[in-house]
């Protein structure tokens, strides 16, 4: 799989029109985040097209014109709190749901405390998701998809971004480490990575 995913995947910018195929990456490759406890719909509706409108760079990698696999960058600070607000009902009811789940009031807590407090993020645009579906992970798509990305920003004027991810996923963190990221720090549980030109 991994001469063929280093010769035969294309990269290009995402289409709106791709945000149901992304949820349902997201689904698979992320079933532990935050955001998967909402499903597919909630993901396509509402989340993904606000990730989407407000990302400084959202690219795909495709192999036979399928999408496999996508990353999107945003410095828009106020994304979570606005995508909150419009759809507390929803949120409030899927909320409800899970209220019995501990991975769920953890995260819940976690979410609170990282929006709650500003300097849990760092300058310039975050690395907000990437996904690579499991077939073709460790074949150097994630790879491809950041450093685009990153000539992509460097084109628009930014000279630095950051992404956070669990700490509990050294392979995640030593990817973020190859693709140029530095650690900076960790917090709740999340170890905190910077690049910069
Ligand atoms: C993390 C992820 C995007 C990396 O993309 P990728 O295409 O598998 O990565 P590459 O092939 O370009 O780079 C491989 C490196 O990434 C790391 N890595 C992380 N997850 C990996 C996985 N599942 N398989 C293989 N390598 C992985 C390893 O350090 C590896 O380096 P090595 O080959 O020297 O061991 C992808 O594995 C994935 O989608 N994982 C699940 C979702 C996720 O955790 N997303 C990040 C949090 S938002």
């Amino acid at each position: 799989m991994r001469d063929i995913v280093a010769d035969d995947v294309t990269y290009r910018e995402m289409n709106p029109d791709e945000l149901y195929r992304i949820a349902e990456i997201h689904l698979e490759v992320l079933p532990r985040d935050f955001s998967s406890f909402l499903g597919k719909e909630f993901l396509k509706e509402h989340f993904y097209p606000a990730l989407f409108g407000s990302s400084d760079v959202a690219l795909c990698a495709l192999y036979r014109q399928q999408v496999v696999g996508y990353v999107l960058f945003s410095s828009d600070e106020s994304l979570y709190r606005r995508l909150v607000m419009r759809n507390w009902a929803t949120m409030l009811r899927f909320s409800l749901a899970h209220l019995v789940n501990i991975r769920f009031l953890k995260y819940i807590v976690e979410v609170f405390l990282l929006l709650a407090f500003q300097d849990s993020r760092l300058h310039g645009p975050e690395l907000v998701y990437i996904g690579v579906v499991p077939e073709f992970q460790g074949g150097g798509v994630g790879s491809q998809l950041i450093s685009r990305s990153i000539d992509s920003l460097e084109q628009a004027g930014f000279s630095s971004s950051w992404v956070k991810t669990l700490s509990s996923t050294p392979q995640n963190v030593r990817f973020y480490e190859k693709a140029g990221f530095k650690i900076v720090r960790t917090y709740l549980g999340r170890t905190y990575l910077k690049w910069a030109k």
